[in-house]
């Protein structure tokens, strides 16, 4: 589980403290006792997003006594509230607010407050029209939506500023409010002249001199040279690949000084015990900004689950998952998940019966401590007036509500279980942001898409070994027995540095296609690729080719195919291995290397030219796992199970989900407790469609 931003104790102490004060406001189960603090902190999280300001508060108790009864114990409230919290200049109503949490605590529910940045008033914007988001084509964002701010504007900042002091002032100490989430899915930049005078100058802080931002971007090329700083433009069309990736940087600069300004707001007036977050939206894939940037000052990281169209793909959900919790390297939260369906998908279908709760499970498996649904209850008006929720809009339960009780009723059982736990894995997926800029800036193939050449690397690891860290490339390595660096396109001195220190300490890293093309600057490295790490493959790549149709490749782990991108490869070290090549009849490929393998001790990098067929692939990652001595106790599963391990104070969780449509048996390779069935111990699991099982082994050695 998360570790919160002081530790453990000291906190529970505050807590303990704080209740004790409180105790006579307080329900009497959570009230006054440091176990009960113990608890609300150790436990799993199931909760909505709740917005009592759109309803009357007669209503409330109702809504609150519902979710109770369904096992809710966490709502995230007031993230959209700000024309309720402040109808006019300076005119602040906190006191709903205040009620809400109180009327929440009776219930024995915990709050979240969403600071309310997101989506400001009417009286601000048009007051203030400067702080209003510029669009790249000139044109202002208007009223009537929500993230029509400039995220670049002083003037917002301030007003942000004010109104985030003052509700820390008020609710920082407030014992049932146990974290804050900063805004809301930041994602639109401005193009506005603020955002472009801040470029200039963030700019001209990076480079220090202009020639040195004219090198660094090559910009003798099409007569681009800069002889002053204001004349560089700032807008969202393809252009200098220097230009465009120092926006990238720029933007999450932007977004991180944004949150800064809240963060310290927060921080200066809230109690330790309280964590703070921001939720990440875009299906965890978005690259508006870097994620790990943003995240490493936050407590914990928050992300929004969604679906969408269809139903759960659990390789790329269970990716996804692992990816947010490698942000912090820690357990996260899912802020937001889709309560059957959304309202924003081409075709907006619902999750099957019981597709609910395996996703629901499935996040906790990757590490969620916390599942939150948007929304509790349908607005009558709005724009969302479609959105799957748990309660209609008469307030009667919707017929999904049966399932989140059932959950509920689960995560009580299975909280102490998990409490203390956490994945931990021994292989990694390695990410950069500039590599996923630079790659989508210049595709070179349409079907080159990154996330689906990730997902080639996680499905066979996955099945293998069941636990995937996917974590930034500049992460401590130490840990990994092997490491896998898919389109790791930008390799700098300093990342080449730390990835041959992890090879030469015994690590083995495979990089995938498209790795080592660039530099820090999005400049070609003249040592073609992978760059800096040339010498320590002892060969490198000659030429990339972009493929219309599959070419042959084989080697001592089998023969398929190669599809989408093909780099031929030269060894040029008697040290270095050829492990598969191109076959004949493959034009400029024929017979030439597709991966090479220079070993260092037990360490080793491989590098990976091409993107192998699915069955090639998973012979590819087994002959690397066996070699690194990586394997899962549970062996191969049957096809649509996905299983996930969480260890901590010497127990071992297993959560079985069998996704597929048929029944499914999964031998254990030891007795384990059956923890949504107490008492009873397993040696096998039967699962059918949706089913889930959570299993313990209690002391592991
Ligand atoms: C999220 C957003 C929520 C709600 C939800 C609907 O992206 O944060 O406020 O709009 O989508 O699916």
């Amino acid at each position: 589980m998360m570790r919160w931003r002081r530790s453990w104790l000291a906190c529970a102490a505050l807590c303990a403290a704080a209740l004790t004060c409180t105790a006579g406001a307080r329900p009497a189960a959570a009230a006054g006792t440091t176990p009960a603090v113990h608890a609300a902190l150790g436990r799993l999280w199931l909760g909505a997003a709740w917005y009592p300001e759109q309803w009357p508060e007669s209503r409330w108790p109702k809504d609150l006594a519902l979710m109770e009864a369904a096992g809710i114990n966490v709502v995230r409230v007031d993230e959209f509230a700000w024309s309720t919290l402040e109808p006019q200049p300076g005119d602040y109503h906190f006191g709903w607010l205040a009620r809400a949490i109180a009327a929440a605590a009776r219930h024995h529910i915990y709050v979240v407050i969403g600071t309310p940045t997101d989506a400001p008033p009417v009286w601000l914007t048009n007051r203030y029209p400067q702080v209003l988001r510029i669009h790249a084509d000139g044109r202002p964002a208007q009223h009537g939506n929500r993230r029509q701010f400039s995220y670049a504007s002083p003037l917002y900042r301030k007003f942000c500023r004010d109104i985030v002091t003052r509700l820390a002032k008020r609710f920082g100490h407030n014992p049932d409010v146990i974290g804050w989430q900063i805004d809301n899915e930041y994602t639109n930049e401005s193009y506005g002249p603020a955002a472009h005078r801040q470029f200039q100058q963030w700019l001209k802080r990076r480079f220090r001199s202009l020639a040195a931002l004219n090198r660094a971007w090559t910009t003798a090329y099409w007569s681009q040279t800069y002889t002053a700083w204001n004349q560089i433009p700032l807008n969202d069309r393809p252009g200098n690949p220097g230009l465009m990736l120092a926006h990238r940087q720029f933007v999450t600069a932007t977004w991180l000084s944004y949150q800064r300004n809240q963060l310290e707001a927060l921080r200066a007036h809230i109690a330790p015990w309280q964590f703070v977050t921001t939720n990440i939206g875009g299906l965890g894939w978005s690259a508006h900004w870097n994620h790990y940037t943003i995240t490493r000052p936050l407590d914990i990281a928050a992300w929004d689950d969604y679906v969408g169209e269809g139903q759960l793909d659990f390789y790329r959900n269970g990716a996804m998952s692992d990816f947010i919790r490698g942000l912090k390297r820690q357990d996260y939260w899912v802020m937001e998940t889709q309560p059957g369906f959304v309202d924003w998908a081409p075709i907006c279908n619902s999750l099957v019966k019981g597709g609910v709760r395996a996703m629901t499970w499935e996040s906790i498996g990757h590490g969620a401590d916390a599942v939150l649904f948007w929304q509790w209850r349908s607005a009558l008006g709005g724009q969302e007036q479609y959105h799957g929720t748990l309660v209609g809009p008469d307030g009667k339960p919707e017929p999904l509500y049966a399932e989140i009780v059932r959950i509920g009723r689960e995560f009580k059982r299975a909280s102490q279980v998990i409490a203390g736990t956490t994945p931990r894995s021994q292989v990694a997926l390695l990410l950069s942001y500039a590599s996923r800029w630079a790659i989508d800036f210049q595709r070179q193939s349409v079907r080159y898409r990154q996330l689906d050449v990730l997902l080639d690397y996680y499905r066979p690891l996955e099945d293998l070994t069941h636990s995937v860290d996917i974590v930034s490339a500049r992460a401590p390595l130490q840990r990994y027995k092997i490491v896998f660096a898919p389109s790791l396109n930008v390799i700098s001195a300093k990342l080449a540095r730390h990835l041959r220190r992890y090879v030469l300490g015994g690590g083995v890293l495979v990089l995938g296609p498209r790795s080592g093309m660039k530099d820090r600057y999005n400049r070609l490295n003249v040592e073609r690729q992978p760059g800096p790490l040339v010498p320590l493959l002892g060969g490198r790549v000659q030429q990339y080719y972009a493929l219309v149709s599959r070419v042959s490749v084989s080697g001592s782990m089998g023969r398929g195919t190669g599809r989408i991108w093909a780099e031929a490869l030269t060894p040029h070290s008697s040290a270095t291995r050829v492990l598969l090549r191109y076959g004949a009849g493959n034009a400029w490929l024929s017979g030439t290397p597709a991966a090479l393998e220079h070993r260092y001790g037990r360490g080793a990098i491989i590098y990976l030219g091409t993107i192998l067929n699915r069955r090639l692939m998973h012979a590819f990652v087994a002959h690397r796992l066996a070699a690194a001595g990586v394997r899962s106790p549970f062996g191969v599963l049957p096809r649509g199970v996905e299983l996930m391990r969480r260890v901590g104070d010497g127990r071992e969780v297993v959560i079985i989900i069998n996704h597929g449509k048929r029944l499914r048996a999964v031998r254990l390779p030891y007795a384990m407790h059956d923890v949504l069935h107490p008492g009873r111990i397993l040696r096998t699991v039967r699962l059918r469609s949706q089913g889930v099982a959570v299993l313990e082994r209690p002391s592991i050695s």
